[in-house]
């Protein structure tokens, strides 16, 4: 009989959110009448701005001519949308990123996943605990892993333990980690890290002859000036990163599907016998192949987000999150529950009353609440303990959430 791929075979049950669903959809067959309140998985819940919207209207209306009919577009996406974000998210913030540096994409989850395609299965590969799944789980597909233990760790993995004493930013490795996945601002935790300590990892890469993946998803959710946006901020980068952004979150696509990956030029891993090799080359090799680029009318809603107009309305969108977050944070502090995050990105960590479990008070506040969060332990072992809400959804929920939080606990 023709065989599976093997290393599905460790993965732990099911995908995160997948099975958060499952187990919301039991619960809502068994309670028809309870209306639940999602603050899950980080859905945006409000609709597309107008100057997004009229530019997706308008391309789809060039579909229906002949003169301006597009089939096939460029793999590594329009040159429009790689140059309005070369300018915007970054020469605008004095990083020199250029547009052949861009790849656009249908999304920063399968980026993140399909960038292993192009590395080696030697790389020791460090990510932090608690991390977003995509990254393990990638992994453990692409057999860059042993075994789970008990506790849902990887054999082969280097785990970098993000806890309330280092600030959710984990310390460097003790040993060698070729390849270390860092996402600030930070999903799960919503925490972000600061200049100096994105440049202690970046001298550590340096040092090292290691590269860093950076996920930058959350990057518009920044509003304190002191916080990098990207990690082509912080000296000797370019050298040693890649870095991943979504317009999922910010312009509102997690259904309609666009981001970008960021090669450098100078970034070059190594072949067995220790010849250098352009990894910019290598990933559009790979994109060329097994990718046929975002679709146009997407692209074109993604660079409207650029223009004058869709700054400004992405920027209020983006506030109106924020605002929610606020009020979790000062909802649930003014319950007791100890919270981080919620600042500088759209998710709020908070840790679960004592001698509750993540998967607990996840039953609680489904059951008495009828309000969906994410367990921590979720994301990892060093998760256990913590829950996280995430600020999307419409300020009426978010009120009314707090309100049944507030009753229960
Ligand atoms: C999350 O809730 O962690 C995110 O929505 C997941 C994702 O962006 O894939």
């Amino acid at each position: 009989m023709f065989q599976i791929n093997h290393n599905y075979q460790k993965l732990q049950a099911g995908y995160l959110f997948p099975e958060i669903a499952r187990r919301v959809n039991a619960f809502s067959e068994a309670n028809p009448d309870a209306a639940i309140i999602r603050l899950g998985i980080g859905d945006v819940t409000e609709p597309l701005t107008p100057a997004v919207l009229q530019a997706m209207h308008a391309a789809v209306d060039e579909m229906a001519q002949r003169g301006t009919f597009k089939g096939y577009g460029p793999e590594q996406g329009y040159g429009f949308l790689r140059e309005a974000i070369a300018e915007h998210d970054f020469r605008a913030r004095g990083v020199q990123i250029a547009a052949d540096e861009i790849f656009v994409s249908d999304g920063s989850k399968c980026d993140t996943g399909n960038i292993l395609d192009i590395f080696g299965k030697e790389n020791r590969i460090a990510i932090t605990d608690p991390v977003y799944p995509v990254y393990v789980d990638t992994n453990v597909m692409a057999g860059n892993t042993g075994p789970a233990d008990q506790s849902g760790r990887y054999a082969g993995l280097i785990y970098l333990e993000a806890n309330e004493q280092n600030g959710f930013v984990p310390d460097l490795p003790t040993e060698k980690a070729d390849i270390i996945y860092l996402c600030y601002p930070n999903n799960p935790t919503g925490t972000v890290a600061s200049r100096e300590v994105l440049q202690k990892w970046v001298d550590y890469a340096r040092e090292n002859d290691s590269l860093i993946l950076f996920d930058a998803a959350y990057e518009a959710f920044i509003s304190d000036p002191e916080i990098p946006h990207s990690i082509f901020e912080i000296d000797g980068a370019r050298e040693v990163a890649i870095e991943f952004r979504s317009f999922s979150k910010s312009v509102g696509f997690t259904g309609i599907r666009c981001a970008f990956t960021v090669v450098p030029k100078e970034l070059q891993g190594a072949t067995a016998d220790g010849k250098k090799v352009s990894v910019h080359q290598l990933w559009n090799r790979r994109q060329s192949t097994k990718f046929n680029g975002a679709s146009y009318v997407v692209q074109k809603g993604a660079a409207a987000a650029y223009s004058e107009q869709g700054r400004a309305e992405i920027s209020e969108r983006i506030a109106f999150y924020m605002n929610n977050a606020r009020l979790l944070c000062e909802g649930l502090s003014r319950v007791g529950i100890h919270v981080f995050g919620g600042e500088n990105a759209p998710y709020v960590w908070l840790r679960t009353p004592a001698g509750t479990t993540s998967w607990d008070f996840f039953d609680r506040l489904l059951t008495a609440a009828h309000v969906v969060g994410t367990p921590g332990s979720g994301f990892g072992a060093a998760g256990e303990g913590y829950f996280r809400l995430s600020a999307f959804n419409s300020l009426a929920n978010v009120e009314e959430a707090l309100r049944r939080i507030e009753a229960v606990l």
